[in-house]
């Protein structure tokens, strides 16, 4: 199976900041990988990189989606080929109702009907009673996140880019979003790269990989459960240190 990402020797500024120094990651298809790593290693930076929000500004490198150079596409022609973001703070939109946002997000004008798959996953998500609120507004941690969620599934992205899709909600939405993700991921042969810090999230989702960015060079393994554990006991610095003398064994 062709990989679905591969971002090469990444450089990234952000207001001429060095943010990103050679990064290097490739995603395969059909896979979930979680990415760890202490608060301001550059995790988001990376994902909004991905993603190509402009001031993200490439310095070198570049990125590839499924086989192609995406590295000078917008934001909006990488949403069209196949890549999503779930914000780890998602904004609130003044004006715009959740209903007619969700509708946006299945490709329908806001006067159109949902399908009834689409009215079902509405359904499984618990936001009937926020509908016809705008969005984000006033709605409470966990609601903002399992809202996010729900707009980005119904875009059907063949890459899901989640910034700690499992920060601040409650266990019932936790168990809920992670179950959603896995269930997407399967049924359309998607691929994830999530960020998460506690990994509870791994309770519910079965993640392929496992990632630590550290002083801008990611380490992956394939035991996310082992990694999540040495991280707890270890650190990141002596829990990547102490994996990579195994494996050059
Ligand atoms: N808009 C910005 N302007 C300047 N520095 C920024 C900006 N956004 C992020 N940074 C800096 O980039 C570094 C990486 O941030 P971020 O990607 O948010 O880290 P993480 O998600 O791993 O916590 C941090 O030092 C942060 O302060
Ligand atoms: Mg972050």
């Amino acid at each position: 199976m062709p990989d679905i990402l591969e971002v090469k020797n990444l450089s990234v500024e952000i207001n001429k900041k060095k943010t990103l120094k050679g990064i290097n990651i490739k995603i395969e298809t059909g896979q979930i990988y979680v990415l760890f790593g202490p608060n301001g290693s550059g995790k988001t930076s990376l994902l909004m990189t991905i993603m190509g929000f402009p001031g993200y500004k490439i310095k070198e490198g570049g990125i590839f989606f499924e086989g192609r150079e995406i590295t000078k596409k917008t934001v909006d022609e990488r949403a069209r080929l196949g890549i999503g973001m779930g914000f780890q703070l998602p904004q609130d939109i003044r004006g715009v109702k959740l209903i007619d946002i969700l509708k946006i997000c299945a490709g329908k004008k806001p006067t159109a009907e949902l399908s009834p798959g689409e009215k079902a996953l509405i359904d499984r998500f618990n936001l009937t009673d926020l509908l016809e609120r705008d969005v984000n507004l006033d709605y409470s941690g966990g609601e903002k996140k399992r809202a996010e969620m729900l707009q980005l599934l119904l875009m059907k992205p063949k890459l899901l880019l989640l910034d700690e899709p499992d920060s601040g909600v409650d266990l019932e939405s936790l168990k809920l979003i992670g179950e959603e993700i896995q269930e997407y991921v399967r049924k359309n042969n998607a691929s994830a790269l999530l960020i998460t810090h506690q990994g509870y999230i791994l309770e519910y989702l079965k993640a392929q990989r496992a990632c630590v960015l550290l002083d801008s060079t990611i380490h992956c393994h394939n035991k996310p459960q082992v990694i999540l554990n040495d991280i707890r006991k270890k650190g990141y610095r002596k829990c990547v240190k102490c994996w990579e003398g195994k494996t050059k064994k």
